[in-house]
């Protein structure tokens, strides 16, 4: 099958077969494909677009094209379940559900990601122990996985390879605002892992890819029909990212604020909604509770109960991370030379903020990558961000700035002034954030369950 007849079938707005599809994909994985065809036929994809049967064929075949994980030997007392997130500012949510979803008996083989664009990854995060195993041999993940019941570790390069390439080639060719493209990308990376069950959190807002609800829920739905098609039990939350999610956003702060999470010392009310809600769904999705509002309960146990922490503990120590993570309570993490707060120039309440741009200033602040070879400095992030709608008086801080020097500290807290605005409430109606969740999507009916917004 010539490559340039297949691209040029699509360029035509037809519908690929399976035998089209599978060649694409091994002539990525094998290298029979150059990137110049490769990124003509990403393109093609995103002007004509695909069908469900299309990019389910797709997502199955670079589910394919490398090592698959399989669980059926370990012979695990439990569901295989995980979670996938779309990305957004502050968004730790992985690092509690984690262990709440295997302190109430499922199993969680987590395959994170690296921080994308103005996003946070868990990867990033996790990397902020000296001696967090990222990518451990597969006994050694087999052993924890067993034993602390989650193990959130970094994909392995054989993991679904034709992804790695197809997303390296679409990253540089303007071709990653692509439904069928993402949904085969984020899947086959899920398919790969052997989960039974899948829930996923696609972000809406202005600190998300998806800037509208039409799209964010578009991409939900073509996540979950085509997981369900593949016959991976999923639902997609949509859910708010117009404000940074919790109280820190930055990797070494947001790993200190999960530690206090799991501890019980603090936890963010919007933070803790999203967290019940996603593992509910999980625990009713994996058969571990009869409802989702069952699953949200019998998580807020776990978490009360102290086990979630355990477990989360467990998992640190098993990975080479720090002895004893609670005891500690955060204490090997490494910290920014430089905090200082941005105050609040008058009276009033906080407006709505960029999302996204407050995300780009951590990027700026060295949490974040400009190239894809750059290191990331774990200390530095915004700490004890206020939400907005927040009143606030004059001098109070606004959050503060982890930086890694004066300098750097200094043009952060001058492009946060511009972002951060103090509205005097005799001239503005206080901002109001929206609910957490947005919506439900799930397979298993098909239906789709909206929340007002
Ligand atoms: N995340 C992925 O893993 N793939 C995409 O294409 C977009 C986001």
């Amino acid at each position: 099958m010539l490559a340039q007849e297949i691209i040029r079938a699509k360029r035509e707005g037809r519908a690929l077969s399976e035998a089209e599809l599978q060649a694409f994909v091994g002539g990525i994985t094998d290298g029979g494909w150059s990137d110049a065809q490769v990124a003509a036929m990403a393109m093609a994809v995103l002007l004509r677009g695909m069908g469900r049967a299309e990019t389910t064929a797709l997502t199955l075949a670079m589910a394919h094209s490398g090592e698959r994980l399989d669980w059926a030997a370990a012979d695990l007392p439990g569901p295989v379940l995980d979670k996938h997130s779309t990305g957004g500012v502050g968004d730790k949510v992985s690092l509690m559900l984690a262990p709440i979803v295997a302190a109430c008996g499922g199993f969680v083989p987590m395959v994170s990601g690296r921080g994308l664009g103005h996003t946070g990854g868990t990867l990033d995060k996790l990397a902020s122990w000296p001696g967090y195993q990222l990518t451990p041999e597969p006994a050694r993940m087999q052993r924890v996985l067993r034993d602390a019941g989650c193990v959130i570790v970094g994909a392995s390069a054989r993991l679904a390879p034709a992804d790695r390439r197809l997303y390296a080639i679409r990253d540089v060719t303007a071709t990653v605002e692509s439904l069928p493209l993402i949904t085969a990308s984020i899947l086959s990376k899920k398919l790969a892992a052997g989960l039974q069950a899948l829930v996923m959190d696609v972000k809406v807002g202005n600190g998300a890819f998806c800037a509208t609800g039409a799209e964010a829920e578009a991409l939900a739905r073509s996540l979950v029909e085509v997981a369900g098609a593949a016959g991976l039990p999923a639902r997609a939350l949509v859910t708010d990212m117009n404000q940074v999610l919790g109280r820190h956003a930055g990797n070494a702060l947001e790993v200190s604020e999960a530690i206090g999470f799991l501890a019980g010392t603090a936890r963010e009310p919007r933070l803790l909604e999203l967290t019940l809600a996603l593992s509910g769904e999980l625990l009713a999705l994996g058969g571990l509770a009869a409802s989702a509002a069952e699953g949200a309960a019998r998580a807020r146990e776990v978490l009360a109960s102290g086990k979630a922490a355990e477990c989360f503990a467990r998992m640190v120590r098993g990975l080479g991370g720090p002895a004893d993570v609670l005891a500690a309570n955060g204490a090997e993490l490494p910290r920014a030379p430089v905090v200082r707060p941005l105050p609040a120039p008058a009276d009033g309440h906080l407006g709505l903020v960029d999302t996204r741009a407050l995300g780009l200033v951590i990027v700026e602040l060295g949490g974040g990558r400009r190239r894809a070879e750059d290191p990331i400095d774990p200390r530095v992030g915004l700490a004890d961000v206020l939400p907005p709608g927040s009143a606030v008086q004059r001098g109070e801080p606004l959050l503060w700035v982890h930086a890694a020097s004066d300098d750097a500290a200094d043009a952060a807290l001058a492009r946060l002034a511009t972002l951060l605005c103090v509205l005097d409430p005799r001239q503005a109606r206080p901002a109001e954030p929206g609910p957490v969740v947005c919506a439900v999507i799930q397979t298993d009916a098909l239906q789709c369950q909206l929340f007002s917004r």
